[in-house]
């Protein structure tokens, strides 16, 4: 349209131009300056008085206006002749930023014909406020932008000219931007944007300025337009870790994969700029670790690799970094305290120990030393220990950590040959742990123990006839040690070396302690053995100890009765005993006496007549081997007899001897004498009665002088006797005939007790009576004058006791 209004000016121009030239007849030219935008109908002027044109002509002579553009603007009225605003008048539409606007067009009157040329030019009025294209200016800059940089902002339009254009412009109030202008090269003005304080984005990342165009108009026009500033953002912050250094406490026993610190860095950046990648630092102090922990890259978190142990490493120190996205780092320390847990139990060490000790070790002999540890520290691996049982030890503290295990009594093998000691060991963590170990102690032996016997006396029941070199008691001891101190060999011993040694009765095994008999032993010779044995052991120095072992010989019936009276050496032929005739019924005749060496029931003789004449006036007591009447005589009876007698033992079998015994019946001796005196003596010596009853009374007398001394040695013998029957080895025994035991075992009196019997020869007197065996009696007194281990097996309730005839010795050992 611009492009039109020019070329519509031109063909104007050139119009106006042709019609000046072609009709000669422009003879005025007329000027007016109107504002724009005047109403319409507004005159303008009186063009015909201007031209000096009679009103009354006009009309007549057809004043108009000709042109090709302004007919439009204005008109004339011709009966006034004034020119009027026919239509609005917009300068900037007509002439645009033209200096000066004019509208040119001519004015016609014919008859005749003139033209004037008249000019209109059209004033500016401010009737435009500036404007900005877009009203909304948007900018971008980082925020390093430096100071004094420039922006050009897009400038305001205005289409009024000259004054009432585009003045000047403002920013609104802000710190950071100022407002300067720039001329260019046609003169158009535009603002620009200069920095002039440095950005910074995390402070303010946005900024929305007012620009504000103002016209030089009156009244004053202005137009604004949104100045959006959008500071965008510059690696230019570092991450900032929340700590300088991180301290915490992490307990040892914490499990693997715990979180137990979360470390964080902020960076005040945006977007990548501001996103924060953890690591440990590459130093080679971190190499340890990194090893034990891990962080998370994304979010800081720290746990725990590997298991933590108090007792290697207790303090971590390490170096974090934080990363952004623009490559900034940040450093920051963890320091991690590793915290004692009552984990590690006290550790017991034997460094050294001895056994086995002797049992003779003085109270005090170290026997251990031991190391004690916990590895906890503090109280966890404070430590108290102790002996379990209560056993003759004692643990000590030596010196830090050392314990020595002591003795506090003397040992005794034979009560304990090895200890159990067991030692506790616990700290004092919450919870204690404790921890167990069990030293084995042995005691070796010493010879502490003599041999011993269980018993003082021992007493063995041996018969006699025995087999020599047959095994006939075993003697044991014990010893409580061991080894070569417990390794006993025995001996029998004699300190009695005046008599026959004892080892050509006895034998012992050194090594069992079998006694062998060496010979056959014979009761009527030896009734009792009294031999020491003696217990040695093998040990250094060699222990030893006695005992003494009574060997009783018991009775066989080996022994036949031998009778004393008759004589048997002068019954070879006949033995002639006087009977007075007048003898009444039942007086005693004569009385048959034997004795047998054995005793007890070997020795319990019984009197039989086996052959007698007839008829019988003669009986004999089977117990007392008295002869009575059985009748009295009378003068027409046979007046001489013949009886034989036997004498018998008990024994089984038993054994007899036998006698023949005449007997004379007659009033007087001298009857009888020659008979007697043919079979008393073999000498040829006259026979003196007398002399004969004398000696027979002596021989009798005598006999009963023998008996009562046997008998009262045999009562002084007991006390000897009953010690030595103390009890019977059972083994040994079994030769004693089980009769005789039931016999003298019977009621409250026990087989050894021995009753000694006084004896009377004559029956009328044939009663006997106990006696108290005297303890007070001295032995010595009766060594050799007769047996005195007798009474034990004599100790029958046979009155008919026999006389001891054979002699008894005793060995003493
Ligand atoms: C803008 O420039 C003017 C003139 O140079 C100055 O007076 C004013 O202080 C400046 N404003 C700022 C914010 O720098
Ligand atoms: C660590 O030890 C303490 C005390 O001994 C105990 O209470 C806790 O349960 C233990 N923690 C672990 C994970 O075993
Ligand atoms: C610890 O966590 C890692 C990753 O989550 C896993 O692979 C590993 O097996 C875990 N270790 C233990 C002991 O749980
Ligand atoms: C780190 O933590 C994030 C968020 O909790 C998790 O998704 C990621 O698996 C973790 N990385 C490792 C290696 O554990
Ligand atoms: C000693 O320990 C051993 C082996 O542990 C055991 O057989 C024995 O019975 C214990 N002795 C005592 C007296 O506790
Ligand atoms: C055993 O008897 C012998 C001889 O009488 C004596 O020398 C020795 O000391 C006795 N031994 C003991 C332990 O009594």
């Amino acid at each position: 349209s611009e492009t039109l209004l020019f070329k519509v000016l031109r063909w104007q121009v050139l119009f106006s131009f042709l019609s000046s030239w072609l009709c000669h007849s422009v003879s005025a030219q007329l000027h007016y300056s109107i504002p724009e935008e005047m109403r319409k109908g507004s005159v303008i002027a009186n063009i015909a008085k201007d031209l000096g044109l009679n009103i009354k002509q006009l009309s007549p002579r057809k004043l108009r206006i000709v042109s090709y553009v302004s007919e439009k603007y204005f008109s004339v009225n011709t009966e006034n002749g004034n020119l009027y605003v026919k239509d609005r008048i917009d300068r900037e539409t007509l002439c645009a930023r033209a200096a000066s606007c004019l509208l040119k067009f001519d004015a016609v009157v014919e008859n005749p014909l003139n033209v004037f040329a008249i000019t209109v030019q059209i004033q500016d009025i401010n009737d435009n406020s500036p404007i900005f294209f877009h009203d909304t200016i948007s900018l971008e800059m980082i925020e390093l932008t430096l100071t004094g940089t420039h922006f050009i902002l897009q400038n305001a339009e205005d289409p009024d000219i000259g004054i009432n254009s585009v003045q000047t412009y403002k920013l609104s109030d802000n710190q950071h931007f100022n407002l300067s202008e720039k001329t260019s090269t046609d003169g158009s003005k535009s603002p620009e944007l200069v920095l002039e304080k440095p950005l910074d984005r995390e402070i303010q990342n946005m900024y929305e300025l007012i620009l504000t165009a103002i016209d030089g108009g009156n009244p004053i026009k202005s137009g604004t337009a949104l100045v959006k500033i959008i500071i965008t953002d510059v690696n230019d912050n570092f991450p900032i870790f929340s700590q300088e250094v991180y301290k915490v406490s992490v307990s040892e026993n914490i499990t693997i994969n715990t979180t137990f610190l979360t470390v964080s860095a902020t960076d005040q950046d945006e977007g990548s700029n501001a996103q924060i990648t953890y690591s440990f630092r590459k130093t080679s102090e971190n190499l340890l670790s990194s090893f034990m922990f891990n962080i998370n890259s994304t979010n800081g978190e720290i746990n725990t690799n590997q298991k933590l142990d108090f007792e290697v490493v207790q303090n971590y120190e390490m170096s974090i970094q934080a990363k952004d996205g623009g490559g900034l780092v940040a450093h920051s320390k963890v320091l991690i305290e590793v915290i004692d847990e009552n984990d590690n139990p006290p550790e017991i060490s034997i460094t050294s120990l001895s056994s086995p000790i002797p049992e003779d070790s003085a109270p005090g002999t170290l026997i251990a030393l031991i190391i004690i540890r916990d590895q906890d520290s503090g109280e966890n691996g404070e430590v108290d220990s102790l002996i379990t049982e209560k056993l003759p030890f004692q643990l000590i503290l030596s010196s830090n950590k050392y314990y020595k295990i002591v003795t506090t009594n003397v040992m005794d093998r034979e009560k304990a040959a090895y200890y159990n000691i067991t030692i506790k060991v616990f700290d004092r963590g919450s919870p204690p742990l404790s921890t167990t170990q069990t030293i084995r102690l042995d005691i070796s032996d010493v010879n502490d123990n003599a041999p011993t016997f269980s018993k003082r006396t021992y007493t063995a029941y041996v018969p006699e006839n025995n087999l020599p070199g047959a095994s006939i008691y075993t003697i044991q001891a014990s010893d409580l040690d061991i080894g070569e101190n417990a390794k006993i060999t025995y001996s029998i011993f004699c300190t009695n070396t005046e008599d026959v040694p004892v080892s050509s009765y006895l034998s012992i095994n050194i090594e069992t302690g079998v006694l062998y008999s060496q010979r056959s032993f014979d009761y009527e010779q030896h009734k009792d053995f009294q031999i020491q044995v003696t217990a040695k052991d093998n040990g250094s120095p060699t222990l030893s100890s006695n005992t003494t072992l009574i060997i009783h010989i018991m009775d066989q019936n080996d022994n036949i009765p031998r009778i004393l009276y008759p004589a048997p050496e002068v019954s070879d032929s006949v033995f002639f005993e006087m009977v007075p005739i007048s003898a009444e019924e039942g007086s005693l005749i004569t009385k048959v006496v034997a004795v047998d060496a054995d005793s007890g029931h070997n020795a319990w003789l019984s009197y039989h007549f086996i052959q007698v004449s007839e008829p019988s006036y003669l009986s004999i007591s089977q117990h007392t081997g008295e002869i009575r009447t059985s009748r009295g005589f009378q003068q027409k009876d046979v007046l001489k007899h013949k009886a034989v007698i036997l004498v018998k033992d008990n024994g089984v079998p038993s054994m007899s001897a036998t006698v023949t015994l005449s007997f004379i019946v007659a009033d007087n001796f001298q009857q009888v004498v020659p008979k007697i005196t043919n079979h008393l003596s073999s000498e040829d010596s006259p026979p003196n009665l007398q002399m004969y009853l004398v000696i027979a009374l002596v021989l009798i007398s005598f006999l009963f002088i023998i008996s009562v001394m046997i008998v009262l040695i045999s009562k002084y013998k007991q006390s000897k006797s009953l010690a030595a029957m103390g009890s019977f080895s059972a083994n040994l025994y079994s030769p004693v005939d089980p009769r005789m035991l039931s016999q003298f075992n019977n009621g409250t009196l026990s087989l050894p007790y021995p009753y000694n019997l006084c004896v009377a020869l004559d029956s009328s007197e044939s009663e006997f009576s106990f006696l108290k065996a005297d303890q007070n009696v001295i032995l010595d007194n009766l060594i050799d004058d007769s047996g005195p281990g007798n009474g034990n097996l004599s100790a029958t309730l046979e009155p008919n006791i026999s006389p001891k005839v054979s002699v008894l010795k005793i060995i003493y050992c």
